[in-house]
């Protein structure tokens, strides 16, 4: 019998059950459909048991955040259960302060306006430009006052030049320097050699004051105590600028120049040439009783000196005159002595860098008794010698009165009080490519400070730039106006890594 192949058999031999069989491929899906959501669901109870609820959250924290990571509540703070996605003020004053800016300030921004967070480890103090804009760029409507520049929309838009780099200042300081000279080669002592002197030589920070000797230093001077202070020299700051959080690392801004450190070395205080020793640098006071002393001490070794005999010489007519001498006393061969030594000091020595009050000139004459001034003497007629002794001496009892005063340094701490700046972050750059006048200003009282286009070269927009965004250069808080913050959330993390 013949094969029959109808289509109806040959549909018979397939399996209509096929797809209900099992395959490994199946059986993998199923379990992998269960497995799946079962992993989910452990994983979130997991975190939940341990509190962590980043699952949920729109990207890591900032750098300094990072501790609370796991802690939502901490910041979003909850209402009925459930998570604020707003962010309110007072969460974050629960664990710092954020003084305010200006007590003047009409206007109050939250925190999270310049405070953003959830970018990925950001910096949390990168607040954009707008967010201070926002009052800056029409500061009068924001302000009581109106001190300041008011339309400033970024460091590039509207931030108007620094008025110390203003060129028509003159700087208030009263130590005289002569930049110009003191950068060429110059001698540093009578024959010797020139030396050719770098900024670094006077300026340097506080911190790197005493990392290593000073060229120009005298150690004599540097270990002597003076009887000046500080505040003598230093211009007061006034109230103007904030308060920066961090207290000064002593890196950021040059160190007073001190004549002991600077300029010793080469500006000795000589008074007189029986003595090898430079005079004290300190008030014309402590001076004057360091030569007295020095005086007296000298001509109990000499007493022999207290005999002058003047050498013969001729008159002008060439008549031969006899030697004439002179004795004094200890005391008036002192105070003699003294007195021609600060009449050298007060207007030449000292006078070289400070501005002298006007003191009555010693008459020295008497001093300076030498065939010369002996016919100075001899000009005024009307008192003999002995009677001009005796006005001497007591013009030089009286004289503690008439001693000269020494102007106050009134050395500038901070020339920009309104803005920060760090020496320390431009080490890698000349001190010339921002104080380019220090090589030829002559008076202390040019402005050698760089001005908005030298900052420019560097802080703009951009990648291959510095940072320009005003948190750069500025403080926001007035922490000066802190109010110290004990956390009510503890967090064994904050126990030892806060503040
Ligand atoms: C240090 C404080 C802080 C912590 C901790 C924190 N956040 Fe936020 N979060 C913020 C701030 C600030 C905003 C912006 C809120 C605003 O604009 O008011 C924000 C916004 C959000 C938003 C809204 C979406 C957005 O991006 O604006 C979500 C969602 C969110 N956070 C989830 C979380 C989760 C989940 C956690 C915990 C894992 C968490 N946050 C922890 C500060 C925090
Ligand atoms: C649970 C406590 C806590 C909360 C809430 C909190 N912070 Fe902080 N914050 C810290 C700690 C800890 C640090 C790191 C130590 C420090 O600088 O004091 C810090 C640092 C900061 C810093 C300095 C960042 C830096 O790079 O130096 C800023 C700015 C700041 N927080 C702002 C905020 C703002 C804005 C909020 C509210 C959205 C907030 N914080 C909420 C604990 C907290
Ligand atoms: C207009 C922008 C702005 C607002 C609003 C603002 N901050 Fe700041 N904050 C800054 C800037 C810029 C800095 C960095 C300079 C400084 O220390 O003032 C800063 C610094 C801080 C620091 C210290 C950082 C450090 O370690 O030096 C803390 C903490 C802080 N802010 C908390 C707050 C809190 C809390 C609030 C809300 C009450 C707040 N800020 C509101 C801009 C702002
Ligand atoms: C809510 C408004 C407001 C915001 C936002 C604001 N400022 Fe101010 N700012 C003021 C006021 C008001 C003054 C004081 C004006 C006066 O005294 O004439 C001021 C003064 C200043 C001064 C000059 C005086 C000083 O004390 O040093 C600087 C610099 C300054 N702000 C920087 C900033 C920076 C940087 C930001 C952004 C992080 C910022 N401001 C955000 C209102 C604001
Ligand atoms: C011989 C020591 C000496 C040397 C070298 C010296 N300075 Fe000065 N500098 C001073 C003295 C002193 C002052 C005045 C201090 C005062 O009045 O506050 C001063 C003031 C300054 C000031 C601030 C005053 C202003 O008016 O702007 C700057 C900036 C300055 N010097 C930069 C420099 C630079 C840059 C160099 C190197 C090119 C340099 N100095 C080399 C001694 C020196
Ligand atoms: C080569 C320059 C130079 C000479 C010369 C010099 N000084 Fe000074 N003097 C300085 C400098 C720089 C300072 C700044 C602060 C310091 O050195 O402690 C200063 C500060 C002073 C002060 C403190 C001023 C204040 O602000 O209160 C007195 C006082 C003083 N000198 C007295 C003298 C007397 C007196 C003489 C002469 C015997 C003298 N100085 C010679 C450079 C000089
Ligand atoms: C390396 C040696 C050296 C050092 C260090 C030095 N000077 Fe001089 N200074 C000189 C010489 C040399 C002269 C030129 C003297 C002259 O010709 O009368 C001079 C001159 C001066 C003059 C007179 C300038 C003029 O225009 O006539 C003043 C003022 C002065 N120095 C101040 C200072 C002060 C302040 C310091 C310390 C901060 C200092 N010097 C450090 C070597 C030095
Ligand atoms: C690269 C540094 C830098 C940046 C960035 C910067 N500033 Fe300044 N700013 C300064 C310096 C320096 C001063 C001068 C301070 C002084 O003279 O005491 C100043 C002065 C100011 C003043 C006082 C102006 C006046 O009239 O005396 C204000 C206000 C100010 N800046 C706001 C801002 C604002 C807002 C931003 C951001 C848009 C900003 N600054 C960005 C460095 C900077
Ligand atoms: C990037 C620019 C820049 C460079 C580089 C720089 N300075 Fe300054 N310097 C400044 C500014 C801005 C100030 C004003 C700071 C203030 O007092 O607010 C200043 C101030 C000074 C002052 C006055 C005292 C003080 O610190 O305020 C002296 C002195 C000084 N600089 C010396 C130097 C010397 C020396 C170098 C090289 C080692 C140097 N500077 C490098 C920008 C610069
Ligand atoms: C030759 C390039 C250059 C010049 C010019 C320059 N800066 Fe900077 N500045 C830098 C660099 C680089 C940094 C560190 C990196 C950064 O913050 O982006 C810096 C950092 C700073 C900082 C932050 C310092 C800190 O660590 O806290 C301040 C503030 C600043 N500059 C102010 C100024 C001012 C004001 C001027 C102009 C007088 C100026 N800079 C000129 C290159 C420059």
């Amino acid at each position: 019998m013949a094969r029959t192949r109808t289509t109806k058999k040959l549909a018979q031999r397939i399996d209509l059950n096929y797809f209900k069989r099992p395959t490994p491929l199946k059986r993998a899906k199923f379990w992998l459909s269960l497995l799946l959501p079962l992993i989910a669901l452990l994983w979130i109870a997991e975190r939940s048991i341990f509190k962590d609820s980043r699952v949920y959250s729109s990207g890591r924290l900032s750098e300094a955040h990072a501790v609370l990571e796991k802690e939502c509540a901490a910041c979003h703070l909850q209402k009925a259960g459930e998570f604020s996605a707003k962010v309110a003020d007072k969460a974050c004053l629960g664990c710092h302060d954020g003084p305010l800016h200006h007590a003047e300030q009409t206007k109050i921004l939250e925190c999270v306006n310049c405070h953003v967070e959830h970018r990925e480890r950001g910096n949390l103090l990168a607040a954009s430009n707008q967010s201070c804009a926002s009052c800056h760029s029409d500061l009068r409507a924001y302000s009581g006052a109106a001190r300041y520049a008011s339309n400033i929309r970024s460091f590039e838009d509207g931030h108007p030049n620094f008025d110390a780099a203003d060129k028509t200042n003159r700087g208030p300081g009263t130590i005289k320097l002569n930049h110009w000279l003191h950068m060429k080669p110059i001698r540093a002592m009578a024959g010797g050699p020139n030396v050719q002197m770098d900024c670094s030589d006077c300026h340097r920070t506080a911190a790197a004051a005493v990392k290593s000797a000073w060229t120009y230093a005298d150690a004599r001077y540097s270990a002597a105590s003076v009887s000046y202070t500080d505040a003598d020299n230093f211009r007061a700051l006034g109230t103007s600028g904030l308060a920066a959080r961090n207290p000064s690392t002593g890196r950021e801004l040059m160190a007073p120049v001190k004549f002991a450190h600077a300029c010793a070395a080469c500006h000795l205080l000589m008074f007189d040439r029986r003595f090898n020793e430079g005079a004290p640098h300190d008030k014309p006071d402590v001076v004057h009783a360091f030569l007295a002393k020095r005086f007296a001490e000298y001509i109990a070794a000499h007493p022999g000196e207290l005999r002058e005999t003047q050498d013969p010489y001729r008159d002008l007519a060439g008549k031969p005159s006899p030697p004439r001498t002179r004795a004094l006393t200890a005391s008036q061969w002192v105070a003699e002595k003294a007195a021609v030594a600060e009449e050298l000091l007060w207007h030449k020595t000292c006078a070289q860098c400070h501005q002298m009050s006007a003191s009555p000139l010693q008459d020295t004459r008497i001093a300076r008794w030498s065939p010369a001034n002996a016919n100075a003497v001899g000009k005024i007629s009307s008192t003999s010698q002995a009677e001009f002794l005796a006005d001497q001496q007591e013009h030089l009892a009286t004289r503690e009165l008439s001693l000269p005063t020494v102007a106050p340094a009134n050395t500038t701490l901070k020339w920009m009080p309104h803005a920060k700046f760090d020496h320390e972050a431009h080490e890698g750059f000349t001190c010339v490519s921002c104080h380019a006048k220090a090589m030829t200003s002559t008076e202390s009282s040019d402005i050698l400070l760089p001005g908005i286009e030298t900052c420019k070269k560097c802080h703009a927009p951009g990648p291959e730039h510095a940072e320009s965004r005003c948190f750069e250069c500025h403080t926001y808080h007035d922490w000066s106006k802190r109010k110290e913050v004990t956390p009510k959330f503890t967090l064994p993390a904050l126990r030892t890594g806060g503040r």
